[in-house]
């Protein structure tokens, strides 16, 4: 039985290819993709997604906007973010039907899991801004979730400051919220995705798949490569880059393909250097009981079959 998976996105080149990864894969039943401020603004963020469905000929999966700000700061994506998403992804125009359904993420998150048989995991690949209002507004709906898969966090290093990545960063309140919610939470920081990275030879394999997906995928891999190299070269690899979100996908689908400790995991939300930070407490000091899967390391070779395989099939 394939696994239900909602898709809270950013939709950015890699929420792109998470989000082909997680329509095509035969192990994934999609419900529905949720939009949020990010990588840019919601309104591309929503047109991006919608493009992305239509794409693969999948214009029938259902996607409502959320929220177009972080819920207390007025954090935006800057530098980076532009240089390794832009505004408008690289795919025409909606041409097949995709459209934006009516009502908000939000509601449509609450109604969806308070109808739900407490089977759909929940997979944020952006800033928590969405699920964080979804908790807030409806607590009742943590009790339906089994499982955050949560794209975010760092421990080792952070991409936007030092020490804090980026989703975690942009809407650390809404993060803390989520973390603390009692559901069991996996998270994918850079940690683990920075070690599966995805290279210039893997976007030629990506795009000679032949696909509408392989194609969309191979060039949001070489973007996101070209801008990795101008300003957050990978250490010793050159030419290769993370796809974090995907990553993620990939760990729902096959939970081998992360390393995690169990730990208490926090957000800083009240620091002047560290806004942001995923606070892992790796040796219990802080007498809290775990709430994290905190993923350090993962599978680059499995990523990439992983890839290779599910971005080869049409819908
Ligand atoms: C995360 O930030 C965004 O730029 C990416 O889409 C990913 O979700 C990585 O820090
Ligand atoms: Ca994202």
């Amino acid at each position: 039985m394939p696994t239900k998976v909602i898709l809270d996105v950013d939709t950015g080149t890699d929420d792109a290819v998470a989000l082909m990864t997680a329509a095509l894969s035969p192990d994934i039943e999609l419900v529905g993709a949720t939009t949020v401020n990010g990588n840019t603004t919601i309104d591309y963020t929503t047109e991006n997604t919608l493009r992305v469905f239509d794409w693969i000929g999948m214009p029938q999966v259902p996607v409502y906007r959320g929220l177009d700000r972080p819920i207390v700061r007025s954090q935006v994506a800057r530098g980076m973010a532009t240089r390794i998403h832009g505004d408008l992804l690289d795919l025409p125009e909606v041409s097949h039907g995709a459209t934006l359904q009516p009502g908000h993420a939000v509601d449509w998150l609450i109604e969806t899991y308070l109808a739900s048989d407490g089977d759909i995991v929940l997979c944020p690949v952006g800033p928590l801004t969405n699920i964080a209002m979804a908790i807030q507004k409806e607590p009742r709906i943590v009790d339906a979730i089994p499982e955050i898969v949560i794209m975010g966090g760092a421990h080792d290093h952070g991409n936007m400051t030092a020490s804090a990545e980026f989703n975690i960063w942009l809407d650390p309140e809404a993060a803390r919220i989520v973390v603390n919610c009692g559901r069991p939470i996996r998270m994918v920081p850079l940690d683990a995705t920075h070690r599966a990275l995805v290279s210039t030879e893997d976007a030629a394999r990506l795009r000679a798949l032949g696909t509408p997906a392989g194609e969309a995928a191979a060039r949001f891999v070489l973007k996101r490569i070209d801008g990795y190299d101008a300003t957050q070269p990978m250490p010793h690899r050159p030419g290769a880059a993370p796809v974090h979100d995907a990553l993620a996908v990939c760990a729902i689908i096959d939970p081998t393909i992360l390393t995690t400790d169990f730990i208490p995991v926090d957000v800083e939300v009240h620091a002047e250097l560290s806004l942001g930070r995923t606070v892992c407490d790796f040796r219990f000091r802080s007498g809290k009981p775990a709430n994290v899967h905190f993923a350090t390391d993962a599978d680059e070779p499995k990523f990439v079959r992983m890839l290779l395989e599910i971005l080869g099939r049409t819908a």
